[in-house]
């Protein structure tokens, strides 16, 4: 590994975030584990949520903007007969140590729109993917424990966090492509055949779409190189594998072939797709995970050992970014202890606390981080207030 300078929060003030109305947490310099600790509802993940709005995206729980700003009674008021919603304003704001020195960044709504403002350094930006520059983030939560049970969409989402952490501009990719094919799919259904139209948006899916396929591959091929070997004692190895007509494609043809290929299928779509039918395209790949040990399709293992793949993947991700990029990820882990046994949560947290990133976890039982213990800062959550534990 190459020398990586220590990354991480040094500070963080949330206004108006969830069931925060203002919260200012400092944290040491050092930028060793942040843990938090607390009751159900205590209001540990929404601090893990206003960590992850430091990075492009819609944080951790992909949420709508508007429901991250602060619920009161006083919301809805009532003038001449009408409601009218209060605007939903909230913003997080950080103190950074990056690779390249201590950066400020600000983000949250002033509108209540579904458009989040961001500045770095006070000074506006536009792209989130230059956010995603300064702060790279990864994160593990509960609603992915069952990650490969679950709908392709998840997976595709947590395939597309590992590219965006890896290559910012994976974010814009994805934007456009979304943003192509929903226009695309509205002319077609709602039976307005504005042929130029169609082919100009074809071109931009097949070009974003295309260079989507490029960057999963990409990333799956290097987490698969940190992975020929266990990234961990206790930790599985998993193969990982891409399916999907763009992903295939690209595995024995040129780029601008697929692009053209891709662009053809769609065309021959629209009629199909006018009807009600589907596409396939990178919005239906899927990413596949073996455990390779047992010889095992990741969905039909244990809860603890999908975990323990996917720790791995992460692992892997971690390894790859720091070899070839000089730099690693923060990671934020919300539930990290459930359904890992004693021995393997252990070495997660030497693993965890030796990497030159910053990494964030909760739990309900303070108990089980005591492995940790001197070695981390320890946080006790109660009702949205958070107080420093000496551990
Ligand atoms: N927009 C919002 N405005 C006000 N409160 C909210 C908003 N969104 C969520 N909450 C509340 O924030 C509280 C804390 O939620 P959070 O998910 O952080 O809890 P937690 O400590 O992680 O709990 P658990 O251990 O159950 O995961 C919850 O009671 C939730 O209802
Ligand atoms: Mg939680």
């Amino acid at each position: 590994m190459v020398g990586v300078s220590k990354t991480g929060v040094k500070q963080i003030r949330l206004t108006n975030f969830r069931s925060y109305d203002a919260m200012n947490l400092v944290l040491d310099d050092a930028l060793e584990p942040v843990i938090l600790t607390g009751h159900n509802g205590a209001g540990k993940t929404n601090v893990l949520e206003a960590v992850s709005f430091l990075t492009a995206g819609k944080g951790l729980r992909g949420a709508r903007l508007a429901d991250v700003a602060k619920r009161t009674g006083d919301d809805l008021l009532v003038a001449d007969g009408d409601v009218i919603k209060l605007p939903a304003r909230w913003s997080v704001s950080a103190k950074v140590q990056t690779i390249n020195g201590e950066v400020q960044i600000g983000t949250g709504t002033v509108d209540g729109s579904e458009r989040r403002q961001i500045r770095i350094d006070g000074n506006p930006v536009s792209k989130q993917a230059t956010l995603g520059e300064v702060f790279r983030c990864l994160w593990l939560t509960p609603a992915q424990d069952r990650l490969f049970c679950g709908d392709p969409a998840s997976r595709r989402r947590f395939l597309d966090r590992l590219v965006q952490a890896f290559d910012p501009a994976h974010a814009t990719r994805t934007s456009e492509y979304n943003a192509a094919f929903k226009q695309w799919s509205h002319l077609l259904r709602e039976g307005r055949y504005d042929t130029a139209w169609l082919s100009a948006l074809e071109k931009q899916m097949a070009l974003s779409g295309v260079a989507i396929a490029a960057s999963r591959l990409d990333i799956a091929e290097r987490i698969s190189g940190y992975l020929q070997e266990p990234i961990a004692g206790l930790f599985p190895c998993p193969d990982v594998s891409l399916t999907g007509i763009v992903e295939q494609a690209l595995q024995n043809k040129p780029a601008v072939l697929v692009e053209q290929e891709f662009a053809d299928i769609l065309a021959r779509s629209r009629k199909n797709y006018a009807d009600g039918g589907s596409v396939s395209g990178p919005h239906t790949a899927d990413f596949k995970v073996n455990h390779r040990q047992k010889n095992m399709d990741a969905s039909l293992c244990s809860t603890g050992e999908q975990k323990a793949l996917l720790i791995s993947i992460i692992l892997a991700q971690m390894k790859a970014q720091m070899n070839e990029q000089g730099l690693c990820p923060i990671l934020l882990m919300d539930e990290v202890a459930a359904h890992l046994d004693v021995k393997r949560r252990n070495e997660l947290f030497d693993i965890l606390h030796a990497l030159p990133a910053q990494v964030w976890m909760t739990g309900t039982d303070v108990a089980s981080f005591s492995h940790l213990t001197g070695r981390a800062q320890f946080f006790d959550v109660e009702e949205s207030i958070l107080s420093k534990l000496v551990a």
